[in-house]
């Protein structure tokens, strides 16, 4: 198959394009090298890729439908996996705007990328944010959405979109609820990623929340299964999915865990007022549509990652 990869320099976009990869397909990756998170470590990702000959990168801006329409036309692209997005919810508080341009504005381009070309799916990023402070858990696709910060409404919005676009196009679509994915390649502004750079500079640790919050950690490589997966099933004209191990985890006590091996100034702060205090999700409808049951552990895997982040010297970026 020949895929685009939007947000293809991004932590979720670069395992993907090296899942499917992998999977001997062609990939052709975009992504505008946004700075909001470091550009080094982006350059580094795309680099990985283009080891693999059948990788194709361009830096394209998603909002600029032009440049987004050339790049596509004549490529005979099969289907587009969408996860360039503005991420972070803390960072949606400070400025709304971008939010609202890159999610909205960009998926609408993409859409219509997809319309113009005939490609007949898209699997975009949505987000387990867009459940907001649920107390009914664990969190079920047809649960009552409740967003508390503009990222989430923006991702609730994508959901809406493609809901919208299923009815009046050709296009089938694969709405995927993340749940905070880790792993290789990871953001430096998320949790893990803050973590590891503590402790190998040896500097404090800020644990929002006073450590009480709950994650569903859901390992990347299982996530990237996933997406290809549900990239082989014919899904209907439009599906949402919960991606989550269905395996909440304190943040402190994952941090203390990884403190008695590599040690972390960990130092306890009040609550951020856009965060979320849990996320659990349950999986029930994801395991049934597709087979895929062994989540891996974030205990089994987190010495593994920083050995990896520490070989890579992610650090420096
Ligand atoms: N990582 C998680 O735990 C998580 C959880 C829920 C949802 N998501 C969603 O999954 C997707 C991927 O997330 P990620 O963690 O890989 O984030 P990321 O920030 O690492 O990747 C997003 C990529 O999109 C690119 N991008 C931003 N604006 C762009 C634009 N205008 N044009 C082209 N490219 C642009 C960025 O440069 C970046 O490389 C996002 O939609 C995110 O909202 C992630």
């Amino acid at each position: 198959m020949k895929i685009l990869v939007t947000g293809a320099a991004g932590f979720i976009g670069t395992n993907i394009s090296m899942h499917f990869l992998n999977k001997k397909n062609t990939i052709y990756g975009i992504d505008n090298y946004d700075d909001f998170n470091s550009i080094k470590l982006k350059k580094f990702r795309i680099k990985q890729l283009k080891k693999n000959k059948k990788f194709y990168f361009k830096k394209i801006d998603i909002t600029n439908r032009n440049a987004l329409f050339n790049f596509v036309k004549n490529k005979k692209i099969n289907m587009i996996i969408h996860m360039a997005a503005q991420a972070g919810v803390r960072y949606s508080i400070i400025n709304p705007k971008k939010y609202i341009n890159v999610n909205l504005n960009g998926f609408m381009n993409v859409i219509f990328a997809a319309k113009k070309n005939n490609i007949n799916k898209i699997i975009y990023a949505s987000s387990s944010s867009v459940y907001g402070d649920s107390k009914n858990f664990p969190s079920k696709e047809t649960h009552k959405l409740n967003q508390k910060n503009i990222y989430a409404v923006t991702k609730m919005l994508n959901e809406k979109m493609a809901e919208t676009y299923s009815k009046i196009t050709h296009i089938k679509f694969v709405g995927l609820r993340f749940f905070t994915i880790y792993g290789e390649f990871g953001r430096p502004d998320m949790f893990l990623f803050k973590l590891f750079k503590s402790s190998f500079t040896n500097r404090e640790f800020q644990i929002n929340n006073f450590g009480n919050h709950l994650r569903d950690f859901t390992y990347v490589r299982d996530a990237c299964e996933i997406v290809f997966k549900l990239s082989l099933k014919k899904t209907k004209k439009n599906e949402v999915y919960n991606v989550c191990s269905n395996k909440p985890e304190n943040i402190l006590k994952i941090s203390k865990y990884f403190n008695n091996k590599y040690p972390v100034k960990i130092k306890l702060i009040n609550k951020h007022k856009a965060d979320i205090l849990k996320t659990h999700g349950d999986n029930k409808k994801l395991k049934k549509t597709i087979s895929f049951s062994k989540f891996k552990k974030i205990k089994n895997q987190i010495f593994k990652v920083y050995n990896w982040y520490k070989s890579n010297k992610i650090y420096k970026m």
